[in-house]
This record gives structure tokens, C-alpha cells and sequence, in this order.
């Protein structure tokens, strides 16, 4: 069945007080539209968690920086809407425009101090402070059990965890795994902007991540090793690195290796052509 269509925050309050009045279990997955097998994952996931399931499709322009690619991000409401039906999600909330969740007098940010240090958010200044804000929004006013988040954007996933425990928003974050092209790479809506020649060459991403996880089941620990399997791959493949980095799975924090039974993570970020293409897998753990 086609999802219900609410355009405005006055529609979704009515249509939330509703669900409360009857008991229903709400799963929200935020979104920025043109969706992909990643997203429909997590609202199959939301619908065997819930009873009722909702997809926000906004294009939040307070996580772009000023050069990036807020003005060409990809957008596809139609098509959105009729994935949305397949993957069983009952009500998509899709603002009009940024003026409906930043009105004009809009003057309120959440900065999550911690986790959106380094990495992503070093490489994009303000990027964190935005997505915080947009999906504390979503989650103050949907007030739903449960919100699905892909770990893709892994270090998204951290800061999101960390607003949500601290801020008492009490939503069971829920983490999914990365949704993969059959060849390994990653799903994104931003592989949209790759030409076929960029995306071959993107496989680089996920190859050396795949050979780093390969290194430390033979036993190589040290972070240098591991992140030069990645670096190597994306030099061979000609991509440029924004950056490879070893972290501790929850905070984050740096590793010089991965000592025995402990959960690290590989993030990478890189261009190929012009398109900021990231991706990450665990290690260890
Ligand atoms: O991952 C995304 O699509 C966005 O960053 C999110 C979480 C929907 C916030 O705009």
C-alpha cells in the first residue's frame, strides 16, 4: 500500500498523538531520499521491531559545508515513495522545504562533543553539529521505540548513540550492516554520481578494508599495517585518501593496534573523481 505522505511538523504531531492514543510501536528511519537496498534494509528491520513504521526523506542542508553538494544531491520523490510501499513503511514525512524544520528564528544546535572529533569530522567542519541537530528533531518529534541507522556512516551512528543516551531521548538506536553492491562497494546514494570508470574504481575502498580483516585473522595487529593494506589499495586504484583510520568501535578513540578481543574499526574516506566516497568494517572483536 502506498505510504501516507506528511508534509508538515503540525501533521506529524497529529498523526503521532494518534499512534500514541493506540498503543503503537513507532520505528523511524531518518533519510535523505533517493534510497537504496541500505535504507529498504532498515525499514524492513523497523517493521519486525515495531508496529508501525516511518521514513523521514530530508535533504538536511545544515550537515553540507559550503562547497559540497548540497545543490546537486540526488532527489527522486516519486520513486522514493514507491520503494517506501515495497519495503512495507506506513507514513513518509517529506518537508516541502528546510524552512519547515529551521523556521525562520531557528536557533538551536546540538554539539556532541566526542565522537564527531576526527575522521569525518575533521574532513567536513560543522557535518556532525547538523546531523545531530536534524535527527534530534526527528526523534523529539516522532518519539518513536525505536530508530534504525545504517553503519555505513558509522562514525553517524556513534554521535547519534551518544545525543540520544545523553540527552535521556530514551530510542533504542539500532545499527544495521552495510548494505554492499554485489562486488563489494558500499551502497550510497551518492554512488549515483560516479561514472563507470570512478566506480570501478571505488572497489579500492572496500578491497583494502576486506585485506586489513584478511592481515589481523593472520595475525597482524599494528594500526600502520592495517591501514597501509587500505592506503595501498587506494593508491593502486588511483583514488585520492582523505583519511584511513584505526579506532576503537564505541568511542573512537585512535588504536596503535588491535590487542586480543578487542573491537576496533577501519574507516576510510576517499574521492574517487570528484565524489567523497567512505566506508569502514569492524575488526576484531
Ligand atoms: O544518513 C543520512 O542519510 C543523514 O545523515 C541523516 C541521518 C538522515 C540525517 O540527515
Amino acid at each position: 500500500m502506498a505510504p501516507v505522505v506528511l508534509r508538515t511538523v503540525a501533521e506529524v504531531k497529529a498523526w503521532t498523538a494518534g499512534l500514541r492514543r493506540e498503543g503503537r510501536r513507532l520505528a523511524l528511519v531518518p533519510t535523505m531520499g533517493y534510497l537504496h537496498d541500505g535504507h529498504l534494509s532498515l525499514m524492513r528491520e523497523g517493521r519486525g521491531r515495531a508496529d508501525v513504521v516511518a521514513t523521514s526523506i530530508f535533504v538536511n542542508p545544515t550537515q553540507f559545508g559550503p562547497r559540497e553538494d548540497l545543490s546537486r544531491y540526488p532527489r527522486d520523490l516519486s520513486g522514493d515513495l514507491a520503494k517506501c510501499a515495497s519495503a512495507g513503511v506506513d507514513v513518509v514525512f517529506a518537508p516541502e522545504d528546510p524552512n519547515v524544520m529551521y523556521p525562520p528564528g531557528y536557533q538551536t544546535y546540538v554539539e556532541v562533543t566526542e565522537v564527531s572529533q576526527g575522521m569525518c569530522g575533521e574532513r567536513r567542519p560543522g557535518h556532525f553539529r547538523g546531523v545531530a541537530i536534524i535527527v534530534t528533531q526527528l526523534l523529539c518529534l516522532f518519539r518513536p521505540e525505536v530508530a534504525l541507522f545504517g553503519e555505513k556512516d558509522y562514525q553517524q551512528l556513534q554521535v547519534i548513540k551518544a545525543l540520544n543516551r545523553d540527552l535521556h531521548l530514551g530510542v533504542d538506536i539500532v545499527g544495521m550492516p552495510t548494505v554492499r553492491e554485489p562486488d563489494g562497494l558500499a551502497m550510497s546514494s551518492r554512488n549515483a554520481y560516479l561514472s563507470p570508470e570512478e566506480r570501478q574504481r571505488a572497489l579500492s575502498l572496500s578491497r583494502g578494508l576486506k585485506a586489513a580483516q584478511t592481515l589481523l585473522k593472520e595475525g597482524t595487529r599494528e594500526a600502520s599495517a592495517l591501514v597501509g593494506a587500505v592506503r595501498r589499495e587506494l593508491e593502486a586504484a588511483g583514488l585520492r585518501e582523505d583519511y584511513v583510520e584505526l579506532v576503537d568501535a564505541e568511542r573512537l578513540k585512535p588504536l596503535a593496534q588491535v590487542a586480543p578481543g578487542q573491537s576496533a574499526r577501519l574507516l576510510v574516506a576517499a574521492f574517487s573523481g570528484t565524489t567523497r566516497l567512505i566506508d569502514n568494517m569492524p575488526l576484531g572483536g
